[in-house]
């Protein structure tokens, strides 16, 4: 196997120049900048409409960008296909569907782990009692605090136990850019809690970088290194959390106006 995991330590892992998409006459991401260094989390937010998923779906390959480029560690992946970009050290989080629900929580990410390692599934049996993997296996889910949950089928975990194990198996893969897209989306105001502080201790481990759209600000404050803040396609300002928090304009054209609404969300 090749070697995928060497990094280009001084530059960013992910360049993001000029970057636009149009849906006919719509101007879904315009002219978008950003640099993203290894280690770092990057949140992007914005009210909804903003263009945050769309701009997340040419990051992975879902979209092509009407114009601009994507680089990823100093390679051009503008326009790639999404199977190519996740080849490459780009993992995205699906939707639950991603989980094999019959098998146990440990199970999923041991198949994940051996997809990893090109045994395939048919040796999925065999490479699963190699110890190496079982360690592997075992630091994951002690991350995600998933261990007790272990050997329960997948199926019948909870929303957000399942969320954390979608993650698992994201990170199984060994991504060195990982996008999450509403990680805490649909949770209880319990669960957003425990994974916001799951992400932020895997964030803070500083084995990952992170491109995080979410509408949860308590999340987005809580983890973000800096923040993107989107406004009909366009950046409005990239800043740190605090330089975020007090610029006027994004007060005017987000906080302000959506902190009643995103709290009333977040109860619901
Ligand atoms: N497939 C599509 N076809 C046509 N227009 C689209 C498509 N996807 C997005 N758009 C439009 O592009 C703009 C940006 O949408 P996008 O979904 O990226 O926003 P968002 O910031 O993710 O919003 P939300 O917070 O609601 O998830 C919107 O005006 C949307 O209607
Ligand atoms: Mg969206």
């Amino acid at each position: 196997m090749t070697d995928t995991t060497t990094t280009n330590e001084s530059g960013p892992v992910l360049q993001i120049r000029d970057l636009s998409r149009r849906f006919g006459g719509v101007a879904a991401v315009s002219g978008i900048d950003l640099d993203v260094a290894p280690r770092e989390t990057v949140a992007i937010i914005g009210p909804n409409g903003a263009g945050k998923t769309t701009l997340y779906n040419m990051v992975s390959g879902r979209l092509k960008p009407t114009t601009g480029t994507l680089t990823f560690e100093g390679r051009d992946i503008t326009g790639l296909a999404p199977h190519r970009i996740s080849r490459l050290g780009v993992s995205r989080s699906f939707q639950i569907n991603n989980i094999f629900t019959e098998m146990t929580v440990r199970e999923n990410v041991e198949v994940a782990l051996t997809a990893l390692h090109g045994w395939g599934k048919r040796w999925f049996n065999v490479a699963t009692r190699a110890k190496p993997l079982q360690d592997e296996a075992d630091t994951l889910l002690e991350r995600l605090s998933l261990s007790e949950l272990a050997h329960k089928r997948a199926g019948t975990i909870s929303y957000g136990d399942k969320r954390l194990l979608e993650i698992a198996v994201v990170l199984a893969t060994r991504p060195r850019l990982v996008l999450l897209d509403e990680p805490t989306a649909g949770m209880t105001p319990q669960e957003t809690k425990r994974v916001t502080a799951l992400i932020k201790s895997l964030a803070e481990s500083g084995d990952y970088t992170f491109l995080i759209t979410e509408h949860d600000m308590d999340v987005v404050f809580g983890v973000a290194d800096r923040i993107l803040v989107m406004h009909r396609g366009e950046a409005l300002v990239v800043g740190t959390p605090a330089e975020v928090r007090d610029h006027p304009e994004v007060r005017r054209a987000y906080l302000g106006e959506e902190d009643e609404e995103d709290a009333e969300e977040t109860a619901s």
